[in-house]
Parts: structure tokens; C-alpha cells; sequence
């Protein structure tokens, strides 16, 4: 059926498609009682765990910016919002696994390789990244041009030029000489990509000409850029409890905060946000009021 929306303020809206968010997601993968059950149970207690749904929202609000309209082009987009946190859901999976982070913690639940087994858990990022495609090419409502365009996109984003480059320089990331400059190109690749593949897609689905697209590609790099930084510092500063997944995962590694410092991080921040608001305004969409309100959820921390 159709998504229909009534006119709301920016955080009702928001509230709105994070609740339609939550119901696709609980819909685009096999119910938990599908064989084989284990490894079902295990997907779907990656995925629908209590995330912040901050790629799929933006997707949505973009492509809601860029003018498509209740119904199935809204349907649309929230799949395809759904896809990039189905794979961020597998990456999450991956990096909490002995063998790279080893995290016993996420949103506040065990890690799925604690909740199941490490076998369970790998095949279960497969399983996720593997359907991610299929729903994406599902999306009969968009024009097939646009479909093979976004697959290529998630393709690329999350391929070995892209996420799973990052982070594997980022394991391997323990030179503190490294620069600021060189873990600023492994932030876009780890995280940064994935935002670009929410951004564009949501581009993509609402038909937006090439410069409202280079705008929001300078948008998404510089909002890739604050959230990974952002998230470095509370892994420094906050306990398990407050972060609601098991922090001090990166000592050792060369961030940003560890090279730098973390009034220079602060700054580097600031700046980076700064930046990524120019761009969404020049991006020139209808609803900046509900993108910034996303944002400053994201980034209230800066203000404590
Ligand atoms: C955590 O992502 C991994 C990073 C890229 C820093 P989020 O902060 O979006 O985590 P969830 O989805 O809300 O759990
Ligand atoms: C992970 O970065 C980003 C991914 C692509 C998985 P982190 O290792 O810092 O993410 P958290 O802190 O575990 O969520
Ligand atoms: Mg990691
Ligand atoms: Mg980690
Ligand atoms: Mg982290």
C-alpha cells in the first residue's frame, strides 16, 4: 500500500518516518521463525535493534527535499533508506567481532556474535549485505536507469574502494605519525561512503539536477567526516553505559583525536559541520528545517 503523509512540523515528521523506517526494516528480511531460524533471529537482532536510523532519515528527508511525494516514490525512498542501514547493520556486525574490534556491547545489546556465535554472525552480515541488493532492485516503482544506477553506487560504497577499504586501513591504522589529512580520506571511506551512498541515492530517486547532486556530495562528505570524529570522541570519553556500546575499542589506533587533540578535534568538528550546512543550503531543498533538526540530534553532544 501507499504511503500517505499529513502535513506535520519537522519533529513530528521525523518521528513519522522513523516509525515507517522501523516497520520496513522489520519487513525487508525473513521473519524469525524462517529456516534456518538461528540465523534469521540473529538478522534481525542486528537490524532492529534500537539504532539511531540516521542514514535511512536522511535518505529519506533528502529525497523528501528534492521533491518526491507521498506514495510509492516515498515507499521508495524509505527502502532504499532501509538498504543503507541494512549494510551499515552488516558493517556493524563485522567490526564488533573478535578479530577486529571485539565489542561484546551494541545498542545496548550483547554484540550478535555474543547474542549467537561468530559463524552466526558473519553469515549474517552476508545474508544482510546479499538482501540489501535484491531490495534495492526490487524497486519496480523506479524507473530501471535509476535502480542500476543506485545498485552501482551501493556497489561501489560499500565495496573494496569503499567502506571495507576503510576499515581495513582502519585496523591497520596504529601510526601515530599519520596524518590528519590521511585518516581524514580513511574516515570517508569507512563512514563516509555509506552517507554518500544515502545522500545521492535519495538524489537519484527525486531526479535532482548535477548541482544540487555536488552540492549534497560536499554535504554528505563533510557530515561522514563530524559523525566518525564525533563518535571517536565519545569512544574516549564515554563509558559503555552512556554510549550504549562498548567504548575504548579504538586506544591505539591513529584518530583523529589521538594525533591531534582533542581541542583540535573540536575544532576540525565544528568546521566540518559548519561546512556540511553550507552545503545543504546551497543544495537549495524544501525542508532544511527537519535536515538541520536531524543534525542537531546528531550533534548535541557539542553543545554539552
Ligand atoms: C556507528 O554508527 C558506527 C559509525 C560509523 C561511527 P551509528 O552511530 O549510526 O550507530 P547506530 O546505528 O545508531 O547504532
Ligand atoms: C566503524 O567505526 C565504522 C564501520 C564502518 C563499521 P567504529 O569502529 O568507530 O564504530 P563503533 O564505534 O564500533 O560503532
Ligand atoms: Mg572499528
Ligand atoms: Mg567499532
Ligand atoms: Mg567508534
Amino acid at each position: 500500500m501507499a504511503t500517505s503523509l499529513p502535513l506535520k512540523d519537522a519533529a513530528s515528521q521525523i518521528e513519522v518516518i522513523r516509525g515507517l523506517i522501523e516497520l520496513r526494516l522489520s519487513k525487508i528480511i525473513p521473519s524469525k521463525t524462517t529456516w534456518p531460524v538461528r540465523l534469521h533471529e540473529a538478522q534481525r537482532h542486528a537490524l532492529l535493534s534500537p539504532g539511531k536510523r540516521f542514514r535511512p532519515l536522511l535518505c529519506v528527508f533528502i529525497a523528501q527535499g528534492g521533491g518526491i511525494q507521498n506514495g510509492p516514490d516515498l515507499d521508495a525512498a524509505i527502502t532504499t533508506g532501509c538498504v543503507a542501514e541494512m549494510v551499515h547493520a552488516a558493517s556493524l556486525i563485522l567490526d564488533d567481532l573478535p578479530c577486529m574490534d571485539d565489542a561484546d556491547l551494541r545498542r545496548n545489546q550483547p554484540t550478535t556474535h555474543i547474542a549467537f556465535d561468530e559463524s552466526t554472525a558473519i553469515l549474517s552480515a552476508t545474508a544482510l549485505l546479499n538482501r540489501a541488493f535484491g531490495a534495492l532492485s526490487r524497486l519496480d516503482q523506479v524507473h530501471a536507469d535509476r535502480r542500476i544506477e543506485m545498485i552501482d553506487l551501493l556497489s561501489y560504497a560499500v565495496g573494496s574502494k569503499g567502506l571495507i577499504a576503510g576499515q581495513m586501513a582502519d585496523l591497520a591504522n596504529t601510526d601515530k605519525g599519520t596524518t590528519v589529512a590521511e585518516i581524514e580520506r580513511l574516515n570517508t571511506l569507512k563512514t563516509g561512503a555509506l552517507f554518500d551512498f544515502s545522500v545521492d541515492a535519495a538524489a537519484i530517486l527525486s531526479g535532482m539536477h548535477a548541482s544540487q547532486r555536488a552540492a549534497l556530495k560536499d554535504f554528505s562528505y563533510n557530515l561522514g567526516l563530524a559523525f566518525q570524529l564525533l563518535d571517536d570522541v565519545k569512544d574516549a570519553v564515554m563509558n559503555d553505559a552512556q554510549a550504549e556500546k562498548s567504548v575504548n575499542r579504538d586506544i591505539g589506533k591513529a584518530t583523529i583525536l589521538a594525533v591531534a587533540g582533542s581541542a583540535a578535534s573540536r575544532k576540525k568538528l565544528n568546521e566540518y559541520l559548519s561546512h556540511a550546512n553550507a552545503a545543504l543550503l546551497r543544495a537549495d531543498l524544501s525542508n532544511v528545517d527537519a535536515l538541520t533538526a536531524i543534525l542537531d540530534h546528531q550533534f548535541a553532544f557539542l553543545r554539552s
